[in-house]
């Protein structure tokens, strides 16, 4: 096929989309690249068109593939879904300096950045992120729509549940068979967290060891009355 008959879109133009460009442009031969956004956008972002979601969507070429470079697990499925929806093919970006060891199922739309490992025997839902230098160990069980920011040490028998988002630098202490480290969906773990024990869904944790974060406006238990 040739360039002019392949699109390749790139659904957010931040940060994230812009470190991820580059890879997606190795994951494919050819093709045009570009960055689509919910409006386009005059100017370009690093050489490559910003489009609007509707002008890709109604662009005639053959083939057109996606990828989604959002953070927020539940829109990061929306765009996707929608993209879906209306025809393009998912893509999976793997960086050639990540590894992919042995006997692990990664679901469609992937995302596995420079040095990201994962080793052997993982389920991985769709969308995945794993970000510069993280690592997914053996056995773990990864719903759709994960994000894991930088650095995450992610340990052998780890669930962690649709949506989840693991900040950069966190550790989650491994699980053992049949008795998995459970982290909830649609959970929250904060950069530098060191998980010990499962979080319920929903949930954000942060600290060593994690534990569930006071958000601004909760009262402890033990406040004092306003003079
Ligand atoms: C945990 C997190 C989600 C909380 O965000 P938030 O709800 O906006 O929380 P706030 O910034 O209002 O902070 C609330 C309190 O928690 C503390 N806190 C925030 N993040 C923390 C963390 N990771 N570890 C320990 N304490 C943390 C704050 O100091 C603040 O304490 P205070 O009330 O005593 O001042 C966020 O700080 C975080 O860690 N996000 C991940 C960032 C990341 O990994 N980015 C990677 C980009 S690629």
């Amino acid at each position: 096929m040739s360039e002019s008959e392949v699109l390749i879109g790139l659904f957010g133009s931040g940060g994230f989309g812009r470190e991820v460009m580059p890879l997606l442009r190795l994951a494919m031969a050819e093709g045009e690249f570009v960055f689509v956004e919910p409006e386009g956008r005059d100017e370009s972002a690093n050489g490559h068109r910003v489009i609007g979601e509707e002008e890709f969507f109604a662009d005639r070429r053959p083939a057109k593939f996606v990828n989604v470079a959002i953070g927020a697990g539940r829109l990061r499925a929306r765009v996707l879904g929608r993209a879906l929806a209306r025809g393009a093919q998912p893509l999976s970006i793997v960086s050639p300096t990540a590894s992919i060891l042995d006997g692990n199922d990664i679901g469609p739309a992937a995302i596995v950045c420079h040095h990201a490992v994962i080793t052997a025997n993982a389920r991985i839902g769709r969308g995945f992120h794993c970000n510069l230098g993280a690592y997914v160990a053996h056995d773990c069980v990864i719903g759709d729509f994960v994000t894991f920011a930088p650095g995450v040490k992610c340990n052998g028998n780890v669930e962690i549940g649709d949506y989840a988002y693991i900040g950069a630098g966190a550790v989650l202490r491994q699980g053992y068979p049949g008795r998995p480290l459970r982290i909830g969906r649609g959970a929250t773990v904060g950069m530098g967290a060191i998980v010990v024990a499962d979080v319920p869904d929903g949930a954000t944790v942060a600290g060593n060891p994690a534990r569930p974060l006071a958000r601004r406006g909760d009262q402890p238990a033990t406040a004092a009355p306003a003079p």
